[in-house]
This record gives structure tokens, C-alpha cells and sequence, in this order.
């Protein structure tokens, strides 16, 4: 392992060069106009697998953006690592929030930075961190010290839904068995407490429409006497919360996770800092469901949260109008056991049950997808716990993230193996947001660690 970590010693500068390549490429899957380079950027990943030492590398088809595979099986008796990442990345915009190009990775000092930290889209979500499992094993290739057999799968769509992986993975059970499932796409809690994610929530995701008269009407000669569909859509989410925290919608708590006493206990063992919570999202004051903390709010709790609402004359000066429609984006964050498909339904019931008659409501659902969780007492979390630990030389506890990561509930189920989300990022990485960046040190401590994990897993599923 020493010969390892000492050719990723020796390699840093390059490591980070090459991955400033990858960032340099507007991989937004989210928008038709960059088709073409989100195909190059998965070419350009395949060719970072091969030069790194994988065989049968592919760029496999889909119906919609390519999957890229590779493996290194050295013996079938051995165990293998199915390592997933994602190549697409978010939209920039706003893109005059943006301090440098987001396409345009540049490393710059922070104050939680002080050693640098690369900006650009994609640099912790999720290029810079996928990046750092094809340098991990082209360290342990170049060393010869891998110790088990791994395959790789990054594929294109994950910030649209991974629809495609969904049906790749059903029809390619065969190429894709493995004994787990190692990603990299999360956050760790600080840099003094580093963590593996435990658990994921799960998404429903729905918009919504509601229609007053058929045209847009003269304010004047009509206002008064007919419903504002933007004012009824804002008394229709307005009840959707009620005064504690609770969400109203008829039956949604039905299926939620009752986490245990114990449990809640272990994770609140993160310190959670409320004034520092505060100040690095420049926030007055927290809210939440009464009785829980913030992590519990934002891990073990599910949520709902209008994304976006729109209708009506939002453009220069004023005119007067009564809108005939309003519209609202609205997701709710999923906990075990509820299921999207569920969540929607009764969504959309209460929707329609609580709107007034003198309206048309319609409810349109997007993706959605399954809550996550690794049992903290699994092999799978112990061995990434122990590789943690070696790279930081600290205690590294287990945490629940509020994110999701739909895909990883679908492995499970057709694959059969479970995910260890062993993610480097922290929450201020400012992913989805202008200026996303990745620290220096949580990529290279990512690099250390993966080849520790594959060793002690390795010996774990021997033992
Ligand atoms: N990598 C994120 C998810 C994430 C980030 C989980 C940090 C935990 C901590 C992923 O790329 C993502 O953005 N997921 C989407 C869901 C998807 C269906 C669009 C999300 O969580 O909104
Ligand atoms: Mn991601
Ligand atoms: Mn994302």
C-alpha cells in the first residue's frame, strides 16, 4: 500500500491537471444545446479508464446519453467493486453569479480552503469525485496492488433522472455483478469529522397548475369578482405546512421510518452547530418540524419544498393583469418506506381535494426515486469507515445525508449489492449553485482513501 500511496504522492499535479480537462467540458445534460459535449465528455472518460489501466472499455449506447464501462477482473474468486459515478453535470446559471468561468476551473484559496480549491461546474458534483476513483486505481494498477476485480459504470443522465442506467442495469446484470457498490457523490460532515453516508432520501417531484378563467383579463374591469389563480395557488401551498412543521397532505407520514432512540442518539453525535449552520447560508433564523434537530430535519425527516412558481406578467414595469394561470414546481424529500409512486398519489389527492371549485387544478409528475440506507453495522460501511480513518487519521462516524441518489435503491434491487457512499465534498462545495468548487485536499484524501477501501474489503470478505 505504501508503494500506492506514494505514486499518488508523486502524481498529484497531474492527477489535478487531467481532471481540469474533464471540467472544461459543459457536460449539462439538462439542455439539448450541449449534446455534443456531453457524448465528448464520455469519450474523454473512457479514454482516462483505458489509459488507466481498464480493459474492455466501452462507451455503451442508450436512448439517451452513453454509459461508460470498463473493468479489471485479475481473479473471479475474488471479490469485485462495482465503482458509479456520474459525467453530466448541472446547468451554470445564474451565470453572472459566477466568479470565473464554470467551465473554467481554476483553483483559488478560501477561508475553509486555505491549501485551494477548484472551481468549476462538476467539480465536486460529481467529476471531481468520480475522477478520483480512475486515478485510485491507476495507482493501484501502476503499483500492482490491486486486490480485488472492479468495474466501472459513470454514466450521463444522473442529473435528469438516470433513466437510461435504469434500463442498462436490468438488461445487463451478467457485466454489472459485483459484491458492492463503491460512489462517490456526497459529502463528508466537516474535515475535522469525516463521515460515511449511511443513508439517502428518496424524491417526488411534481408540478402543478392551477387555471382561473380561460384568457388573461384587464385587472380593472375584472378584478374582484373572479379567483386570481396565482392568489389561490399561494393559499394551496401555504396549507400544505402547518404551524409545526407538519405536512398536511393526508396520510404522508404513514409509511415514514420511525428511527430509534438509540440511533438518533448516534447521529446527533455530529456536532450539530446551529450558529454556524446559520452563517455560512447567511440565515436569520432556522425552521423546521417541531421536535427534531437540524440534522435529523434534513436526514431522517421528510420534507416538501416549492422549487419554483411563476405565472402572470413578470417582466419590465407594470401591467395590469389577472393571469389565467399559475404554476408551482414542488419536490418532497422521501425517508424509508415511503416510495415515490406513493408520495405522488397522495399528493395529488390533497391537491385537488383542497382546491377551491371556481378553479382547474392538474398535478404533472416528474422522476422521482427510493430512499436509501446502509446499515452502519454492514462489512461495507466498517471497511470504508476503516479506509477513512487510515487517509485522515481520525474517528470517521456515520451520517445521514439529506440528498438522493435514486439509483443506488434500483442496485439493490436488481443487482442485489449494497452502495457505500463514500463522498469527499462538504455541504459548502455550493453544488447546483454559481461557483461550485472542491477543495484540494478533500480530492486528494479521496484518492488516499479508495485504495485502502478496496483492500480492506478485500480482506473482509476473505476473513
Ligand atoms: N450528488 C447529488 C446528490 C447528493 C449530494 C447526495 C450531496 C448527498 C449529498 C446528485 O447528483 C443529485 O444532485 N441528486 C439529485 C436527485 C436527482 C434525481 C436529480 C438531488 O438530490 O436533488
Ligand atoms: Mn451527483
Ligand atoms: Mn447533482
Amino acid at each position: 500500500m505504501t508503494e500506492t500511496q506514494n505514486y499518488i504522492q508523486q502524481n498529484k499535479q497531474r492527477f489535478l491537471d487531467e481532471l481540469f480537462s474533464l471540467l472544461r467540458i459543459p457536460s449539462i445534460s439538462a439542455d439539448p444545446a450541449y449534446n455534443e459535449d456531453v457524448l465528448n465528455c464520455a469519450n474523454a472518460v473512457a479514454d482516462f479508464l483505458r489509459n488507466a489501466g481498464a480493459d474492455d472499455v466501452e462507451v455503451c449506447e442508450t436512448e439517451g446519453y452513453p454509459i461508460v464501462f470498463g473493468q479489471k477482473i485479475i481473479d473471479p474468486a475474488l471479490p469485485t467493486v462495482l465503482v458509479y459515478g456520474h459525467y453530466d453535470v448541472q446547468p451554470p446559471d445564474p451565470l453572472e453569479l459566477w466568479e470565473s468561468g464554470p467551465f473554467e476551473p481554476v483553483v483559488k484559496k478560501t477561508e475553509l480552503h486555505p491549501e485551494g480549491a477548484v472551481f468549476a461546474r462538476g467539480a465536486a458534483d460529481d467529476k471531481g469525485q468520480f475522477f478520483m476513483h480512475l486515478k485510485a486505481f491507476e495507482a493501484m494498477m501502476k503499483t500492482n496492488a490491486l486486490p480485488c476485480n472492479v468495474k466501472f459504470i459513470i454514466e450521463g443522465e444522473e442529473e435528469v433522472g438516470s433513466e437510461s442506467l435504469g434500463t442498462f442495469v436490468e438488461a445487463n446484470r451478467e457485466k454489472l455483478a459485483n459484491d458492492v457498490i463503491l460512489i462517490s457523490d456526497t459529502h463528508i460532515y466537516s474535515m475535522e469529522q469525516p463521515t460515511v453516508t449511511t443513508g439517502l432520501r428518496g424524491l417526488s417531484y411534481v408540478e402543478v397548475e392551477v387555471e382561473g378563467p380561460n384568457r388573461d383579463l384587464h385587472s380593472g374591469l375584472y378584478g374582484g369578482a373572479v379567483p386570481n389563480p396565482i392568489h389561490v395557488l399561494s393559499r394551496m401551498i401555504a396549507e400544505l405546512i402547518d404551524d409545526n412543521g407538519h405536512i398536511t397532505i393526508d396520510g404522508f407520514y404513514d409509511n415514514v421510518e420511525e428511527v430509534s432512540a438509540e440511533e438518533r442518539a448516534e447521529m446527533n453525535k455530529l456536532k450539530d452547530d446551529p450558529e454556524h449552520f446559520k452563517s455560512s447560508i447567511g440565515l436569520r433564523g432556522v425552521e423546521g418540524e417541531k421536535g427534531y434537530t437540524t440534522l435529523e430535519r434534513t436526514s431522517i425527516r421528510p420534507t416538501l419544498d416549492v422549487n419554483g412558481i411563476w405565472g402572470g406578467y413578470t417582466g419590465e414595469g407594470a401591467k395590469t393583469v389577472i393571469p389565467s394561470k399559475a404554476y408551482a414546481k414542488i419536490s418532497m424529500r422521501l425517508v424509508p418506506y415511503q416510495t415515490p409512486e406513493e408520495i405522488t398519489e397522495k399528493f395529488t389527492k390533497y391537491f385537488e381535494k383542497i382546491a377551491p371549485d371556481n378553479v382547474k387544478v392538474t398535478v404533472k409528475p416528474h422522476h422521482g426515486g427510493m430512499p436509501y440506507v446502509l446499515p452502519s453495522d454492514s462489512e461495507e460501511f466498517l471497511a470504508a469507515k476503516k479506509a477513512m480513518e487510515k487517509a485522515f487519521g481520525k474517528e470517521v462516524l456515520p451520517y445521514r445525508s439529506g440528498g438522493s441518489i435514486p439509483i443506488t435503491a434500483l442496485f439493490e434491487k436488481v443487482l442485489g449489492s449494497k452502495s457505500v457512499l463514500m463522498g469527499f465534498g462538504l455541504d459548502s462545495d455550493a453544488i447546483h449553485s454559481p461557483n461550485e468548487h472542491y477543495g484540494l485536499s478533500n480530492f486528494y484524501k479521496g484518492i488516499e482513501s479508495i485504495p485502502y477501501f478496496f483492500q480492506y474489503y478485500t480482506e473482509l470478505k476473505n476473513a
